[in-house]
C-alpha cells in the first residue's frame, strides 16, 4: 500500500497525536542503558529524533542535562510539550543542531517509518561528537510477534519498512559507524558508535 499516510507516515501522527500516549503508555520505553554504555564519552546532551511526546529518552531525563525532542508532526510536538519537553518541529534529514553538538541521538519506534534512512544516518553522523552514539529502538521482523505488527502496520495503510537488527547493522557499518545489537528480542535496541576522530 502506497504511502497513504505521507512521506514517514507523518500525517497520521498529526491527526492522531492527541492519542498516541493512550496506545503506548502500558508499554514502559526500554532501557537505553545497555545501548549507552558503548559510547566513548560521557552522555549530557541527546537528541530524541522523531520522538514523538518523548516516550523513547524518557528515562535519561534524571541524568543526561539537555533531551529536546525533534518530531515533524506538530500533534506529537504540542503533545511532549505538555509533558514538560523541549520539542522542536523538524525533520529527520535536517536536524536544526550543530556539527558536533551531542553525546547520542535516540530514535525509538519511528525508524521503519522513514522513506529512505541514509540521510538520516548522515545527519545523525554530523551531530554526534567523536565517540557519541546513535540508539536504534525497532521491532525486529523475523520474530513472530514482529511479523504480526509489520503486518498490522501495512493493514492500517503506514509506509512501514523494518529492519532486523542484523541488517540493520550491516547498513550502520556501511555509513561508517561501528555498531553493536545491545538488546535482542521483538523489541530490539542497536547502537551506532561513531569513531573518535
Ligand atoms: C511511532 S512514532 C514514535 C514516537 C516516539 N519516538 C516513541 O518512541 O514513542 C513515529 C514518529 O515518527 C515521526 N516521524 C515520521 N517521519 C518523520 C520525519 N521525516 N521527521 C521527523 N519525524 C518523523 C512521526 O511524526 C511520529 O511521531
Amino acid at each position: 500500500m502506497a504511502r497513504r499516510y505521507g512521506r514517514g507516515d507523518v500525517q497520521f501522527f498529526e491527526r492522531f497525536g492527541w492519542v498516541y500516549d493512550l496506545a503506548t503508555n502500558p508499554v514502559p520505553p526500554v532501557s537505553l542503558d545497555p545501548a549507552l554504555v558503548f559510547a566513548e564519552r560521557p552522555i549530557d546532551r541527546v537528541l530524541d529524533i522523531a520522538g514523538g511526546t518523548g516516550r523513547a529518552t524518557e528515562p535519561l531525563l534524571d541524568t543526561a542535562e539537555i533531551v529536546p525532542v525533534i518530531d515533524a508532526a506538530s500533534t506529537m510536538c504540542q503533545r511532549a510539550r505538555l509533558h514538560g519537553r523541549i520539542s522542536i518541529r523538524g525533520d529527520v534529514e535536517n536536524f536544526p543542531v550543530s556539527n558536533d553538538a551531542v553525546d547520542a541521538v535516540v530514535i525509538g519506534d519511528a525508524l521503519h517509518h522513514l522513506p529512505t534512512v541514509s540521510h538520516f544516518f548522515d545527519e545523525a553522523a554530523r551531530v554526534l561528537a567523536p565517540g557519541g552514539v546513535l540508539l536504534i529502538e525497532e521491532i525486529d521482523p523475523s520474530t513472530a510477534l514482529g511479523n504480526l505488527i509489520a503486518a498490522g502496520e501495512d493493514l492500517m495503510g503506514f509506509d512501514s519498512r523494518f529492519f532486523t537488527p542484523e541488517r540493520l547493522c550491516t547498513i550502520l557499518t556501511d555509513t561508517g559507524f561501528e555498531p553493536r545489537i545491545a538488546v535482542s528480542g521483538v523489541r530490539y535496541l542497536v547502537a551506532g558508535r561513531v569513531s573518535v576522530r
